[in-house]
């Protein structure tokens, strides 16, 4: 009978702790995540405090709390890894980058795919619809000791992605993708011997009548896959909701020697157990729930420690996040001088808050520390986030959009399509 977590409410006179952002000497956390000496048949560390039968396992890493911060193009850059790292456990996936563009030196790509020091298990997703190119960079990445982890891309739907054959799309060609994912993973095995685990992260298929969750997970558990990551909707779907949890279900089910990651539309530690406790997997992928909530991390920690879950920050609270965010970034960057990218971050942190028009008008507006700090100054601490706080759209939420494909690209599943150079294009995920 598998073990059920059961979500602790803060009672409502309890004088729970709030949230604590850590001084900004203390040394940053992982606090359970953490990579053995390589076999999967060690225990977890005694005393940590979790129930050790439940601690997926990728490769190397156990996972304490079994949780993901799935990537997300323009937003899990180092300082915000780190951010949400310094709340709580778990692994803390880069942002996407394209095989090609590292092979070709991209300067740009291979500064996203740096880490920060404070990150022990450096995590990196690549994109690519080529074995031999993506296996070029997963040899290079992995031999000059530059990831500890590789996640592979089969789940962006943007149109200039998928027209080529990529992302959410190339899961229909199954035997493309069993030779993409037996690149990355030969390669990753053979420099490491084992000790950089390759995953994949993918969606249902890429509408209703073409379901393809199924069979790629098969593949990637006989291609020798670590573990497996299913976005629950499909490509059509875009981020309309819902994610279809129930299939979930169903993968766990059919999967059973790698560890089952569900990903949709967790925007609370008590929806993270509630997708454990109905679907039985193994962990949980957390996207846009951490948008301007970094808190998420802590309150998932507790969750899945079975102690009581903090209450949601007043805005005080949020504005000590705010700060510490700023500060990683500038410490990352060297500089103050990038700082217009911060507002969408400001807008997230912001949502629900009744701040009014005039102060979201300026924080839109912002571009320097300065600005930024003068709106932060005019906030009032003792604001109450409302209820269902959570909730509020942050991102996207696009409806359903028709997927681009390749002419005749869903004629013969088995058949190799020769993609165009396109296909190994820049692109940035989804
Ligand atoms: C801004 C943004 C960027 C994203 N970029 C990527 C990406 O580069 N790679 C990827 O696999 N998924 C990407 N995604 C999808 C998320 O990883 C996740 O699968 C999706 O948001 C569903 O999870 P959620 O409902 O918890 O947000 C992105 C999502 C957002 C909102």
């Amino acid at each position: 009978m598998p073990l059920r977590y059961r979500l602790l409410l803060p009672k409502p006179e309890s004088k729970q702790p709030r949230l604590t952002v850590l001084p900004h000497h203390e040394p940053h956390r992982l606090p359970m995540t953490q990579i053995t000496s390589q076999s999967s048949d060690q225990d977890p560390e005694p005393g940590s405090g979790v129930d050790d039968s439940r601690v997926p396992r990728i490769g190397p890493i156990q996972l304490a709390p079994p949780v993901i911060l799935a990537p997300m193009a323009g937003v899990t850059d180092a300082p915000f890894r780190v951010l949400c790292a310094e709340f709580g456990g778990g692994l803390f996936v880069n942002q996407m980058v394209t095989a090609r563009a590292l092979l070709e030196g991209h300067r740009a790509s291979w500064a996203l795919a740096r880490f920060h020091p404070s990150e022990k298990v450096r995590s990196l997703q690549l994109y690519s619809t080529d074995p031999v190119t993506l296996g070029g960079a997963v040899r290079r990445l992995v031999s000059e000791g530059l990831v500890d982890h590789i996640d592979l891309n089969f789940g962006c739907p943007a149109p200039k992605v998928t027209r080529n054959g990529g992302g959410a799309a190339l899961p229909y060609k199954r035997r493309l993708l069993a030779q993409v994912i037996k690149a990355a993973v030969s390669a990753a095995d053979g420099e490491s011997n084992g000790a950089v685990p390759v995953t994949v992260k993918f969606r249902l298929g890429i509408d209703d009548d073409h379901l393809t969750f199924m069979d790629t997970a098969r593949t990637a558990e006989a291609e020798g896959v670590a573990a497996v990551a299913l976005h629950a909707r499909t490509a059509l779907q875009h981020y309309a909701p819902p994610a279809h949890w129930d299939r979930i279900t169903e993968l766990k089910s059919a999967i059973t020697s790698i560890p089952v990651f569900g990903n949709g539309d967790i925007f609370t530690a008590g929806d993270a157990l509630a997708m454990v406790n109905q679907t039985g997997c193994d962990g949980v992928v957390i996207g846009r729930g951490c948008l301007g909530r970094p808190w998420l991390f802590r309150d998932l920690d507790a969750a899945f420690s079975g102690s009581p879950i903090p209450e949601v920050p007043l805005l005080g609270e949020v504005v000590a996040t705010i700060r510490r965010h700023l500060e990683l970034i500038i410490e990352w960057d060297g500089d103050d001088s990038r700082l217009s990218h911060f507002r969408k971050h400001l807008a997230w942190y912001l949502k629900g808050y009744a701040v009014g028009p005039e102060i979201r008008r300026r924080a839109a507006q912002t571009s320097t520390l300065a600005e930024i700090e003068a709106v932060l100054d005019d906030l009032d601490p003792t604001l109450e986030a409302p209820d269902g706080v959570e909730r509020i759209h942050r991102s996207h939420s696009s409806a359903q959009r028709r997927v681009a494909l390749p002419e005749g690209w869903l004629d013969d599943p088995l058949a190799i399509p020769a993609l165009p150079r396109g296909a190994e294009a820049l692109v940035s995920g989804g």
